[in-house]
């Protein structure tokens, strides 16, 4: 059977260190016709569960827990009855939206996550939050890059928790050496693949 890619965008904001902004965020579902993972939960419960057609969800995988990306996450995962999956490094994020409960389980360095017979591998990408996490579905040639690696560069590194030099070095050593044709699918606006990326990273200077 073969496996699906779905993606579902979803709107609100982000918010961080006093500010807020108007974000959309990007929904990815990985599966099959019975079961599924999704990546990431921004702001809208009832669009994403309806994106699951009643599949079995195997889990909630969070790339990390910036309130943007994980907003919805408790409503879906009760609703699904599937358990929500974060690094424990992004736990000082997840506190700030989430204050009285902890994901149901942590996700660490080379992680494996089966689903509809290929398998999701977490790659740990500090830089943008300390737990930031990728999750490489090789069987496609794609990755999930969250707000690590977006179309045109590195994301966003200039609140709390980020890291400049921190996620320029997870880009360089644990992304740009996947195959240059590994589509890139981010967490916020368009696709691009490491290939391109690597031409743009080239160009920023550490
Ligand atoms: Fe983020």
């Amino acid at each position: 059977m073969t496996v699906t890619i779905e993606n579902l965008v979803t709107s609100g904001t982000f918010s961080l260190d006093g500010g807020t902004w108007d974000v959309d965020n990007n929904v990815w579902i990985v599966g099959n016709d019975d079961e599924c993972v999704i990546i990431d939960s921004p702001h809208d419960a009832a669009a994403i569960i309806n994106q699951v057609r009643g599949r079995k969800v195997l889990a909630i995988l969070l790339t990390h827990a910036h309130n943007d990306h994980i907003g919805a996450a408790r409503e879906v995962a009760a609703a699904v009855g599937a358990p929500i999956v974060l690094n424990p490094e992004d736990l000082v994020l997840w506190k700030q939206a989430y204050p009285d409960t902890e994901p149901d389980r942590y996700h660490g360095e080379g992680d494996v996550f089966e689903v509809g017979g290929t398998a999701l591998l977490a790659i740990h990408t500090p830089g943008h939050s300390p737990g930031s996490t990728c999750f490489y579905l090789e069987s496609e040639g794609t990755v999930f890059t969250g707000d690590t690696l977006f179309n045109g560069g590195p994301g966003a590194t200039g609140r709390s928790y980020s890291d400049y030099p921190t996620i320029l070095t997870s880009i360089r050593e644990r992304l740009l050496t996947l195959p240059p044709e590994t589509v890139v699918r981010t967490g916020h606006g368009d696709n691009t693949t490491i290939g391109a990326e690597r031409e743009t990273l080239a160009k920023v200077s550490q």
